[in-house]
C-alpha cells in the first residue's frame, strides 16, 4: 500500500490502482509507488495474476511533465529515462501475469507502463497513444522499441510522429490491445486475470522477434515517414528524433535500441522546442480559465447559436458552430449576400469530402445544422448570437439594439469586431452584461483562436460561458481587453510595419517572407497581407485616419495604400505584393513593386541596399516582442504566456518556438532590449523600448514571473 497504488487482494487477483487524479499523471514517485505495488503482489502467495488499473477516470495520461523541468542536462535525463527503463524491465520480468486493465486514456508514459505488462485489455472508450512529439520529445520510456513489436513499425510510425491517439478498436485491430470490455472494466479484468492465472503464463514484450520483411518494410517506413516530415516539421526536430528511434530499434537489439531511444529522448528534453511546447501545454491551459478577478460562475449550456452577417467572417463562423454539432441560423439582410454564402459553405464542404478530409456523413451533418434565414423568427430560442456585420460602428449599434430586442435575456450576445469598442455596442443593446467580442480569425472554421473581448460590464457568467463556446468549437481562447485590435491584431500592426520599412531599405517582398517562413511562420507577411485583402487593412487605416490616428506609431509605409489604389487587393484581385494567375494561389515575384519599393524609398530619402535575413527576422521578432510588453503593461492581455498562445493560434506562429514572448524569453530580454536600442540609434526615435521590457531587464527577471 502506498499513498499513490491502492492493492486490493482479492485471491487470486492483486488487484493494483494508481491514484493520483485527476490524470493520473507517472511522477517519480508514481512510478516508485507502482515498482513496489507490483513487487510486492509478486511475492505474495495468494496472488496467482496482477491487474494495474487506473483510479477515477482514467488509466494514465502519461508523465508529469512539470517535472521535465528538472531534467536540466542530457546527464539528468540519461539518468532518470535509466531508472524508468530498469523499472519496466523489472514489470516485464514479473513471474505472475500481469494485465493492464485500461479506461479512459493510455498515453504516453501511460500506455508505455501498459506495454511493459504481459496483457493489455480496455474499455471501448479507451484511447491509447503517443503524443510526446506534441510536446516536443519522443516516448522515452520504451515506447519508440515496445510499439514496433506490438503493432509493427507502420502503427508505430504513426503514433509517434503524428500524436494522434488510437481508439480502442484501432488498438485492438493494430495488436497493442488483447480485449476489448464491453462491460464494468473492474469485474472484466478480475475475470480476465483470474483465466491468466490459472494458465500462469507471462509475455515479455520486449522478447518478439520481428521478422527480416518486416523489419525490411519498417526500415522502408522510416525512410518514406523522414521524406514526408522534410515537407510538414516546418523546423520541428521531435517527428524526425521519433523516427530515428524506432529505426534504431528495427536494426538493433531491444537494449541497444532502448539506450539509442533514451539519448534522443535525452537531447530533445532540455532542447528549446520541447521547453517551447510545454509552455504552451500549460499556456493553453490557463489561458482558457477565467480571470482571477472574476467570480467563479458556471457556464451557461449553448445549444442552439445565431450568426449575424453572411459575409466571409460569418460563414465560417456558422460552419465552425456546425462543425461542433450545433444548430446555427444564419442572417443576412442581403438575400443575395446569403446565397453566396450558402453556395460557399456546401463548397466548403464538397472540396473537404473530395479531398478525402471529411466524411460525407459529416457534411451531410454540418450542412443541415445551418439554416440561413432573413428574418428574426428563430432568435428567441437561440443561446447565443455572433454578430459579424461590416465594420462600422453605426451600423453595428443598430445591429445589437435589433438582436437585444428579439433575444432572451440570458442570451449571449457577442461581436466579431477586429476594431470597434465593444463598450460601446454593449451599451447600444441595453444589456452591457450579456455583450462580449468574440473575436474569430479568418477563416474561422479552421483558425483555432478565439479572442474573448471582456467589456467594461461583461458578466463573469458571459465571460465563462464563452470559454466553454471555444472549447466546444474547439478554439483556444484567450481573455483580451477592449483595446484596438485586442492582443493579436495590435502586435500585428507593428511587425506589418516593420516588414514595409524592410522593403523599403532594400530587402525584396519575396526575401523577407523567405525569412520568416525559414523562422517557422506558415506564410510571410506579404503573403499573409495578400491573403487578408490588402483593401481590408486599407479600411482600417481610412477609418483610423478619419479618427486622426494610426494602427501602429511610427512611420508608415505609402506603399499598401498604393497598392490599394490600384485596386491590387491580394489574391481575390489575382494581384498584390505578388502576382497570381487566374485560379492559382501560387505567389509570382512581381517587378513593379521594386519599382515601387524604390519609388517610396527614393521619396523618404533613401537608397535601397542589401540587407540580411537573420536581420528581417530579428527586427520583425523584436517588433512583435516590444509590442507585447505594452500589450502586457496596457493589461490587453493577463499574462506574456496568453500572448504566446493568441499568437500561435491566431497566426501561426511556430508552436515549437513557443510564441513571439517566449522566444524573446529563449534569446534573452537583455539582447531584445539592446535590439532596440540600435534600432533607435539606426532608424529613428520610432523604436522605443516598451517601459515593462527596460524594466524586467533592469531587475533582471522575465515575462513569466508570477504567471
Ligand atoms: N503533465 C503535467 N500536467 C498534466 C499532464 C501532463 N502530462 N496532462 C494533464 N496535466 C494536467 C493539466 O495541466 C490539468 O491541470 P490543471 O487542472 O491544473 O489545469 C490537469 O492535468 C487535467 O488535464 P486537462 O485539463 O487537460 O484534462 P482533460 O480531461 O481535458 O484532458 C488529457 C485529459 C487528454 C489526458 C490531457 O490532459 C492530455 O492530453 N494530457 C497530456 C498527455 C500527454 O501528453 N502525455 C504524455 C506526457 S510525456 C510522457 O509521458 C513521456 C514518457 O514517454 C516518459
Ligand atoms: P463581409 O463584408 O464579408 O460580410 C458582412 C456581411 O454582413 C454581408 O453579407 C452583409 O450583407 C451583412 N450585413 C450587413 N448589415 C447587416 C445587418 N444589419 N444584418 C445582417 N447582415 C448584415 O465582412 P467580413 O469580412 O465577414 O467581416 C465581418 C466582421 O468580422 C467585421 O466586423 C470584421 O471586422 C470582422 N472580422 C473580419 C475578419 C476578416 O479577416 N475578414 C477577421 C476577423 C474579424
Amino acid at each position: 500500500m502506498s499513498d499513490y497504488v491502492r492493492t486490493e487482494i482479492l485471491a487470486p487477483v492483486a488487484l493494483l490502482t494508481i491514484e493520483n487524479p485527476p490524470v493520473n499523471l507517472l511522477s517519480d514517485e508514481v512510478w516508485e509507488a507502482i515498482d513496489r505495488a507490483v513487487a510486492a503482489a509478486a511475492a505474495d502467495a495468494a496472488v496467482g495474476a496482477i491487474v494495474l488499473m487506473g483510479g477515477g477516470t482514467t488509466f494514465v495520461a502519461g508523465a508529469d511533465i512539470r517535472r521535465f523541468a528538472r531534467l536540466a542536462t542530457i546527464d539528468d535525463a540519461m539518468m532518470r529515462t535509466g531508472w524508468t527503463h530498469a523499472m519496466l524491465r523489472r514489470l516485464e520480468d514479473t513471474p505472475k501475469p500481469l494485465v493492464a486493465a485500461i479506461h479512459g486514456h493510455a498515453l504516453g508514459g501511460g500506455l508505455e507502463l501498459a506495454m511493459a505488462c504481459h496483457f493489455r485489455i480496455a474499455t471501448l472508450d479507451a484511447r491509447l497513444g503517443q503524443p510526446e512529439v506534441g510536446l516536443g520529445i519522443i516516448p522515452g520510456a520504451g515506447g519508440t522499441q515496445r510499439l514496433p513489436r506490438l503493432c509493427g513499425p507502420d502503427v508505430a510510425l504513426r503514433l509517434c510522429t503524428d500524436g494522434t491517439p488510437l481508439t480502442a478498436e484501432r488498438a485492438a485491430h493494430a495488436g497493442l490491445l488483447d480485449h476489448i470490455v464491453a462491460g464494468d472494466l473492474r469485474s472484466s479484468a478480475l475475470g480476465y486475470a483470474r483465466a491468466k492465472a490459472v494458465q500462469a503464463r507471462t509475455r515479455k514484450t520486449r522478447e518478439v522477434v520481428l521478422p527480416p520483411d518486416v523489419i525490411d518494410a519498417g526500415l522502408a517506413a522510416c525512410a518514406a515517414t523522414r521524406a514526408g516530415l522534410a515537407a510538414t516539421a516546418r523546423g520541428r526536430r521531435a517527428p524526425l528524433a521519433a523516427v530515428d528511434a524506432i529505426e534504431a530499434g528495427l536494426l538493433m537489439s531491444f537494449d541497444d535500441g532502448s539506450l539509442r531511444e533514451r539519448e534522443i529522448f535525452a537531447a530533445c528534453v532540455v532542447a528549446i522546442e520541447s521547453r517551447a511546447l510545454r509552455h504552451l501545454f500549460f499556456a493553453e491551459r490557463a489561458a482558457a480559465r477565467l480571470p482571477a478577478d472574476v467570480t467563479r460562475v458556471g457556464a451557461a449550456t449553448v445549444r442552439y447559436a445565431a450568426v449575424v452577417g453572411a459575409g466571409t467572417m460569418g460563414s465560417g463562423i456558422a460552419m465552425a458552430y456546425a462543425n461542433a454539432g450545433l444548430p446555427v441560423v444564419l442572417k443576412d439582410v442581403d438575400g443575395a449576400a446569403l446565397d453566396r454564402a450558402m453556395t460557399a459553405i456546401a463548397r466548403h464542404y464538397e472540396s473537404a469530402v473530395a479531398k478525402g478530409r471529411l466524411e460525407s456523413y459529416r457534411r451531410d451533418r454540418a450542412l443541415a445544422l445551418i439554416t440561413p434565414t432573413m428574418d428574426f423568427d428563430e432568435f428567441p430560442q437561440v443561446d447565443v448570437v455572433v454578430e459579424a456585420v461590416f465594420e462600422d460602428q453605426a451600423l453595428k449599434e443598430r445591429a445589437f439594439a435589433e438582436i437585444a430586442a428579439v433575444t432572451r435575456e440570458d442570451c449571449l450576445l457577442a461581436s466579431n469586431t477586429s476594431t470597434l469598442d465593444i463598450d460601446a455596442l454593449a451599451e447600444a443593446s441595453g444589456r452591457p452584461a450579456q455583450v462580449v467580442g468574440h473575436h474569430f480569425f479568418s477563416p474561422a472554421n479552421v483558425m483555432t483562436l478565439l479572442e474573448i473581448v471582456r467589456g467594461r460590464r461583461t458578466s463573469a457568467a458571459v465571460l465563462s460561458t464563452s470559454l466553454a463556446i471555444a472549447r466546444q468549437l474547439g478554439k483556444s481562447a484567450v481573455i483580451v481587453g477592449n483595446g484596438f485590435g485586442f492582443v493579436a491584431n495590435r502586435m500585428l500592426a507593428y511587425y506589418l510595419r516593420e516588414a514595409l520599412l524592410l522593403l523599403e531599405e532594400g530587402a525584396s517582398v519575396g526575401q523577407i517572407d523567405g525569412a520568416m517562413t525559414a523562422f517557422g511562420m506558415p506564410v510571410g507577411p506579404f503573403a499573409l497581407q495578400d491573403i487578408a485583402g490588402i483593401d481590408v487593412g486599407a479600411r482600417i487605416r481610412q477609418h483610423l485616419a478619419a479618427g486622426g490616428r494610426t494602427w501602429a506609431s511610427g512611420p508608415q509605409s505609402r506603399l499598401p495604400d498604393q497598392l490599394y489604389r490600384m485596386g491590387r487587393y491580394g489574391q481575390k484581385t489575382n494581384a498584390g505584393w505578388y502576382r497570381y494567375e487566374p485560379g492559382s494561389r501560387h505567389p509570382i515575384a512581381d517587378p513593379l513593386i521594386e519599382q515601387l519599393a524604390d519609388d517610396a524609398a527614393g521619396a523618404r530619402g533613401l537608397t535601397r541596399g542589401a540587407v540580411a535575413d537573420d536581420d528581417i527576422v530579428a527586427r520583425l521578432l523584436t517588433a512583435l516582442a516590444n509590442e507585447g510588453a505594452r500589450v502586457l503593461e496596457e493589461r490587453l492581455a493577463q499574462r506574456a504566456a496568453d500572448i504566446d498562445v493568441a499568437y500561435c493560434h491566431g497566426f501561426g506562429f511556430p508552436r515549437a518556438r513557443g510564441g513571439p514572448m517566449f522566444h524573446a524569453h529563449t534569446i534573452g530580454l537583455d539582447t531584445v532590449l539592446a535590439r532596440v536600442h540600435d534600432y533607435r540609434a539606426r532608424f529613428g526615435d520610432y523604436w522605443q523600448p516598451a517601459p515593462l521590457l527596460e524594466q524586467l531587464v533592469r531587475e533582471s527577471r522575465s515575462f513569466y514571473e508570477g504567471s
